[in-house]
């Protein structure tokens, strides 16, 4: 675990919750046999190797909560690079996010993520991203959704006979690397995407709930999961695709599949024109619009300097008090999610945010790739 270097992040703070002082602090290797109890009670996950390597590996850190000296809520944090408005940011991606049953709606979490909070804007980090398991939770904290996904299921028989899948060659899992590239140039083309490192290729390949097969095409790649495969559908864990041709060449290569094994398959995709441009088909394709990550920004400063948004710099008002002071009656600051809401385009800006911001960094389609 690389530990945080800020002084702050030695500092245990104290949190008062109902009559009881809990500890808020960083978590360390001495913790985690409790540790992992509150996360396998809130993910019904047991495998205490894979969680030691999520927390002490995977993740930059891990903040608690502890009373008694028990982790009762927990979360960790993972830097990214971020591409942003045709700039590299840094995103504290938090994960994990848990408190322990007895101690649930206390305030514990949200002072777990306070304090998280509170060391990525001393780091000068620009922005916050998250996987969220209920919107309206994380609102209170900031995050906004910043992008929406296009989950494609197709009767494999109905997929449009186009494109060559010879174009695409199988890579052993070992060999994982030769994707890379491709997957730095399909991060490249959207925005809040965040860059894949070789650490993270490894962990996003050996989740024991998929087995997955790669293939490798020169403007693209796909991952399939083979692993308990519902109503013979096809999972098509990632698709990169960079070109119209490399995506045609997928469908090849799907359709090719749609044998013994599959009737379906499922894929996700950022906007649905490629598909779209096929024409219809029949039975129809079913498309299910899904929600991406949230996000929201930290370091204020740092977030309008580094994005090349220095001239639509503007104040925030901030729930958790990070990226500018709390919302008062009559407030007319947008908050941490709004602001990057407003400035990609992903919606219009409310009456009191000004026009500026609108669309300041759309240049490029906000897409989110990293599971985590
Ligand atoms: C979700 C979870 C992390 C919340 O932890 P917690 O310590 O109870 O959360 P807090 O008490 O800090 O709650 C913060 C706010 O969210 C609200 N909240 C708590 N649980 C909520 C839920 N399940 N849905 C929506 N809002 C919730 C609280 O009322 C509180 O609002 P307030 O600030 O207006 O009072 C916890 O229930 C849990 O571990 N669940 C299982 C694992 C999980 O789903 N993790 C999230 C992965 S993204």
């Amino acid at each position: 675990m690389t530990q945080p270097s800020t002084t702050a992040n030695s500092v245990s703070k104290i949190t008062r919750v109902g009559k009881t002082d809990a500890v808020i602090r960083t978590v360390e290797t001495g913790d985690f046999s409790l540790a992992v109890e509150t996360w396998k009670t809130a993910f019904g996950f047991t495998d205490e190797e894979r969680w030691k390597k999520f927390a002490f590996e995977v993740s930059d850190y891990a903040v608690g909560a502890f009373i008694d000296d028990y982790p009762h809520a927990l979360a960790t944090v993972i830097m990214f690079d971020a591409n942003f408005n045709g700039c590299t940011i840094k995103c504290g991606g938090i994960a994990g996010v848990a408190c322990s049953p007895p101690m649930r709606k206390k305030g514990l979490v949200r002072a777990v993520l306070k304090e998280i909070l509170d060391r990525l804007n001393e780091q000068k980090v620009e922005i916050s991203a998250l996987w969220p398991f209920s919107y309206p939770f994380y609102e209170k904290m900031g995050y906004s959704v910043t992008d929406l996904q296009y989950e494609v299921t197709q009767k494999i028989d109905a997929i449009a006979t186009v494109g060559d899948s010879s174009k695409f060659k199988p890579v052993k899992l070992d060999d994982y690397e030769t994707l890379m590239p491709i997957h730095q140039r399909w991060s490249k083309k959207y925005n809040l995407s965040l860059e894949r490192t070789s650490q993270r290729w490894q962990r996003q390949l050996t989740r024991p709930e998929r087995h997955f097969v790669l293939y490798l095409h020169e403007d693209g790649y796909m991952l399939w999961n083979l692993q308990d495969p519902e109503k013979r559908t096809l999972e098509v864990v990632e698709w990169a695709y960079l070109t119209e041709q490399a995506f045609h060449d997928g469908l090849a290569l799907i359709k090719n599949c749609g044998q013994l094994a599959f009737d379906n398959a499922k894929w996700v995709m950022s906007d649905l024109d490629p598909l779209l441009r096929l024409g219809v088909s029949y039975p129809p394709a079913k498309i299910n619009v899904r929600h991406g990550m949230m996000t929201r920004v930290v370091n204020t400063e740092a977030f309008f300097n580094n994005t090349g948004l220095q001239e639509q710099s503007i104040e925030i008002c901030d729930p958790m008090e990070i990226s500018g002071s709390a919302r008062v009656e009559g407030d007319r600051r947008p908050g941490p999610g709004e602001v990057i809401q407003v400035a990609t385009g992903f919606i219009n800006p409310s009456g009191h945010v000004p026009e500026a911001l609108y669309k300041a960094a759309a240049n490029a389609k906000t897409f989110s790739i990293e599971q985590y």
